[in-house]
């Protein structure tokens, strides 16, 4: 059995002082809610204070991104070495990175390798955009991210890594794939994971869904068989919102 794990990704939202607010406001609710991995990623400068706030419980820290050099002339970057004791999950590829800063397929790779070497475990988001959907071309496209991702990685890695399959086009959007729609993708994703490293391998992975979930549409995600949880932006920022869909993941997959 695969423990679901939602992942609320703030990107910039949230000053250190509102994100202590929202651990403040959901922490004895999901600290019941414990069937599920619950990871918050806030921006970089409010992480010291949210992982202050959340010692001693298990709910997880996460960043948005990381470099993969040690250290070096990267004005505005952090090294994986700086999130070390400060996180557990770091987000790399997410598809705003990929469109705003220029990540590529090559640096997601990079990105997860040195994340790794620090004992930081990543979540790697893939997806297509909508041109690539309506062209029939997802699979070929996300597979090929994984192929790239994955490059280099081995076996005994992948316990520490978490895929989360985002259409771009439903991010932010309002749009969501449908939840069938969805879980034949993950299960493309899973088969190339077989393919690569052996259905053992691929049946044990966490492969996420994101893209406009909200607590009105969690079930319909979270009761498919390839799909292990959700990466969530917009309705992770409302702690009822947050909390709601760690309880609808826990009931989808029947281990309340
Ligand atoms: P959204 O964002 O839930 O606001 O669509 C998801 C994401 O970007 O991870």
């Amino acid at each position: 059995m695969r423990t679901p794990i939602i992942a609320g990704n703030w990107k910039m939202y949230k000053t250190p002082q509102e994100a202590v607010a929202f651990v403040q406001a959901t922490k004895a609710d999901l600290l019941k809610l414990a069937a599920a991995e619950r990871v918050v990623c806030p921006p970089y400068v409010a992480l010291p204070a949210v992982k202050a706030a959340l010692d001693g419980t298990d709910i997880a820290v996460g960043a948005q991104d990381v470099h993969w050099e040690e250290e070096g002339a990267f004005t505005s970057q952090v090294a994986p070495g700086m999130l070390e004791g400060l996180v557990t999950y770091v987000i790399i590829g997410h598809s705003e990175t990929r469109a705003y800063q220029g990540v590529t397929d090559e640096m997601v790779n990079k990105k997860a390798k040195a994340a790794l070497k620090h004992g930081l475990r990543p979540i790697i988001a893939v997806g297509e955009s909508l041109e690539i959907n309506e062209a029939g071309d997802t699979e070929a496209f996300v597979g090929n991210q994984i192929r790239a991702a994955f490059d280099g990685i081995p076996a005994s890695d992948l316990a520490h890594i978490v895929v989360a399959y985002e259409p771009i086009w439903a991010i932010g959007t309002g749009k969501s794939a449908s939840g069938e729609q969805a879980n034949a993708i993950i299960g493309s994703i899973r088969a190339i994971l077989a393919g690569l490293y052996g259905q053992e391998h691929a049946d044990a992975m966490r492969i996420q869904y994101g893209g406009s979930v909200k607590p009105g549409n969690m079930a319909e995600f979270m009761s498919q068989p390839h799909i292990d949880g959700a990466l969530v932006g917009g309705a992770s920022l409302q702690p009822d919102s947050f909390i709601d869909l760690v309880r609808i993941a826990i009931e989808a997959k029947g281990l309340s």
